[in-house]
C-alpha cells in the first residue's frame, strides 16, 4: 500500500460553530472578504444573520456576491472575480453547499488568471490563490475539506473539475444542525454523493483492510444516519454523523492507497448534470453507480463480492445490488434515468458529451460505447 495524504484544512464541528467564523478569518489577518452564497436558503434559515454578525464582531468587511445556482456555472465565477477584484478582497468565504463552495474555489485562483476556464482545460496552471473559508450547509461533496471544484462551462458544455492545493479551505464550519432546513431530496442527494465518493475509491480496493474498512464503517454510517432522518429530519446526532462521513469521504482518508480511485460514474454524472443542470448531482449518481457496478463488477470480483456481504449482507453482488436500489427508493430516490425526465435518445449524447476528450474508467476501461450501455441499464 502506497500514498501520499495532504490536508491543511481547519475544521471546526457542531452546533453553534458558525459565530466562529469571524475569528478564524480575523486570525489569518484578513480584513475584507467575498462572501459567496447561492438562492437564499441561508437568509431563511438564518444562517447569513450569523455569518455577518461574526464578520461584524471581527471587525471584518465584506462584499458580497449571491445567486450561485446548484451545478454552478462559469458565468457566475467570472462575475464574482470581477467584484473581488474590484473591491480589493482578501479572502474568500462561501456560505452554502458544494456549489457555493467550488464557485469560491475557481474565484480565489480566478483572481490571478486571465481566465480561470484555462485552468480547468489543464491548459495554465493554477500558482496562486486567494484564501478560501466555507461555512457549509449541506453535507455532500467534501468540498469543505479538499482542493477540487468542479463547474459547468455553459457555452461549451463541459462540466469539469480542477483539484489544486491553494484550493483546500484555510477553515471550515461545519454546523450539521442548520441542514434541518434541507428539503428531504437534498438530504438524500448528498448522501448518495458521499456513498459514490466512498465508492469511487472502494472498488479498487484489494488488501487495503486499514481504508476498506473505514470505508465500510463510512458507508453504513451514512445509510443509517439517513434511514433515521427519514424517521425524524430534526435528529442533530443523524445529522452530525452523517456530515461528517460526508467529509471524511472526500477529504483523502477514505481513498488512501486506492490508487486515485476509479471516477467513471462521476464522469459520467457531470454529463448529465451538464446538460441536464435542472438534475442533482446525487441523483444522478445514485442511477448512474449501480448500472455500472452490473456492468463492472466482473473486474475486481473479491471486491464486489466483500460490498455484497458487508454493506448488504447479501451473498451475490447482482442482489446486493437491487437491495442497494431499493433502499434508494425507500429513500424517494430516483433509480431509473427515464424518472429524471431524460429522453431515451439523449442517451448517446450524454455519453460522447462524457468521452469528448478520453476513455473513461480504470477498473475497466470505458469507450463511448460503453457509456452508452451503462445508460442503457440505467435507463
Ligand atoms: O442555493 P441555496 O438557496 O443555498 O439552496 C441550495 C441549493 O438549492 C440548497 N441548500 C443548501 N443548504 C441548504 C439548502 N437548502 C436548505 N437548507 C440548507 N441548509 O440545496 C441546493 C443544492 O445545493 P448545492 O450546493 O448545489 O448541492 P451540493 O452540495 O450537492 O453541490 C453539488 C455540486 O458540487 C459538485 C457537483 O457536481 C455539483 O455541481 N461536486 C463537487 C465536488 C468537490 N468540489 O469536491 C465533488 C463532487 O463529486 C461534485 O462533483
Ligand atoms: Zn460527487
Amino acid at each position: 500500500m502506497q500514498f501520499s495524504l495532504f490536508n491543511p484544512t481547519r475544521i471546526i464541528f457542531g452546533e453553534n460553530t458558525i459565530e466562529q467564523i469571524g475569528g478564524a478569518i480575523a486570525e489569518g489577518g484578513y480584513e475584507r472578504v467575498l462572501l459567496v452564497a447561492g438562492g437564499g436558503s441561508i437568509k431563511q434559515n438564518g444562517v447569513y444573520d450569523t455569518v455577518i454578525s461574526s464578520l461584524a464582531d471581527a471587525n471584518i468587511e465584506r462584499v458580497e456576491c449571491w445567486g450561485v445556482r446548484p451545478n454552478p456555472v462559469l458565468g457566475k465565477v467570472g462575475e464574482a472575480i470581477e467584484i473581488a477584484r474590484v473591491n480589493n478582497v482578501q479572502a474568500v468565504l462561501a456560505v452554502g453547499g458544494g456549489s457555493v463552495i467550488d464557485t469560491a474555489k475557481a474565484v480565489a485562483a480566478g483572481v490571478f488568471l486571465d481566465d480561470i476556464w484555462q485552468a480547468f482545460e489543464w491548459k495554465v496552471p493554477i500558482t496562486q490563490a486567494l484564501p478560501i473559508f466555507t461555512v457549509l450547509t449541506l453535507s455532500a461533496t467534501g468540498s469543505e475539506m479538499n482542493g477540487n471544484a468542479v463547474l459547468t462551462n455553459e457555452q461549451e458544455n463541459k462540466k469539469w473539475g480542477i483539484g489544486n492545493r491553494l484550493l483546500y479551505p484555510k477553515v471550515s464550519i461545519v454546523d450539521p444542525s442548520v441542514q434541518k432546513t434541507l428539503p428531504w431530496d437534498q438530504t438524500v442527494n448528498g448522501a448518495l454523493d458521499a456513498i459514490a465518493h466512498i465508492l469511487e475509491f472502494y472498488f479498487h480496493g484489494t488488501n487495503e483492510e486499514t481504508t476498506i474498512a473505514i470505508d465500510e464503517a463510512l458507508i453504513k454510517t451514512i445509510i443509517d444516519s439517513v434511514d433515521k432522518l427519514q424517521v425524524d429530519g430534526l435528529d442533530v446526532d443523524s445529522r452530525a454523523n452523517l456530515a461528517w462521513a460526508a467529509t471524511l469521504a472526500l477529504n483523502g482518508i477514505g481513498g488512501a492507497g486506492m490508487r486515485g480511485g476509479e471516477w467513471a460514474c462521476h464522469d459520467i454524472e457531470h454529463s448529465i448534470s451538464c446538460l441536464y443542470p435542472e438534475i442533482a448531482h446525487g441523483a444522478g449518481l445514485g442511477i448512474v453507480f449501480p448500472a455500472w457496478m452490473l456492468f463492472t463488477h466482473e473486474a475486481n470480483p473479491k471486491q464486489f463480492a466483500r460490498f455484497a456481504r458487508n454493506i448488504w449482507d447479501c451473498d451475490d453482488i447482482e442482489k446486493a445490488i437491487f437491495k442497494m436500489r431499493t433502499k434508494i427508493e425507500s429513500w424517494k430516490g430516483f433509480v431509473r434515468l427515464r424518472d429524471l425526465g431524460i429522453a431515451k435518445d439523449r442517451l448517446s449524447a450524454i455519453a460522447a458529451n462524457a468521452t469528448m476528450i478520453r476513455s473513461l474508467g480504470r477498473l475497466r476501461v470505458l469507450e463511448r460505447s460503453d457509456v452508452e450501455s451503462i445508460l442503457n441499464i440505467a435507463y
